[in-house]
């Protein structure tokens, strides 16, 4: 029997020792929870991603009557990024989530579809994208989709 073990960094950051731009990030995802269409839920769940070039992309969870077809936040932007700017690596992504009349205490982590898609923006760009989860008490990053899914199924996983 062999045994290994897989580790992930996630550094904690209070709001000011954050980097503008990261700030800029927050507030963006922090911004698209006010877009969300969540009448199910009462979720308001905000994603903010930069691309490469700098430009900022946002989108929030749309809900559905029939539950399954809604499309988590971070899905809607990153669809939206990759069909109006297919030649841009993602950066970086934040995720803010409002509910019950105030932003999440913790960090809204994605779900596991989203982290899927999220890395094959890796896989396709061949760039790391920091991820970035806001929560009042704080925001936890870590610098690579890979951190948040270990054991990754991706395009070279088919060819094997
Ligand atoms: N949701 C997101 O948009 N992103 C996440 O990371 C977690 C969950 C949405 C899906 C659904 O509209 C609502 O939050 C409750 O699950």
């Amino acid at each position: 029997m062999e045994k290994y073990e897989i580790k992930s960094e996630v550094c904690v950051y209070q709001e000011d020792e954050l980097r503008l731009e990261d700030r800029e990030l927050i507030e963006a995802a922090k911004e698209a929870t006010k877009s969300s269409y969540s009448p199910y839920s009462s979720f308001q769940v905000g994603a903010a991603l930069r691309l490469k070039n700098g430009v900022v992309i946002t989108g929030s969870n749309q809900e559905n009557a029939s539950y399954p077809l809604g499309l988590c936040a971070e899905r809607t932007a990153i669809f939206h990024a990759q069909h109006m700017y297919p030649e841009q690596p993602v950066v970086a992504l934040a995720i803010a989530a409002f509910a019950n009349g105030h932003y999440h205490p913790e960090p809204i982590s994605p779900c596991g579809a989203c982290r899927q898609v999220m890395l094959e923006v890796e896989d396709r760009y061949q760039e790391p994208v920091r991820v970035l989860l806001y929560g009042i008490g704080g925001t936890h990053v870590v610098e690579s989709v890979k951190d948040l899914l270990p054991f990754q199924f991706v395009s070279e996983s088919l060819k094997k």
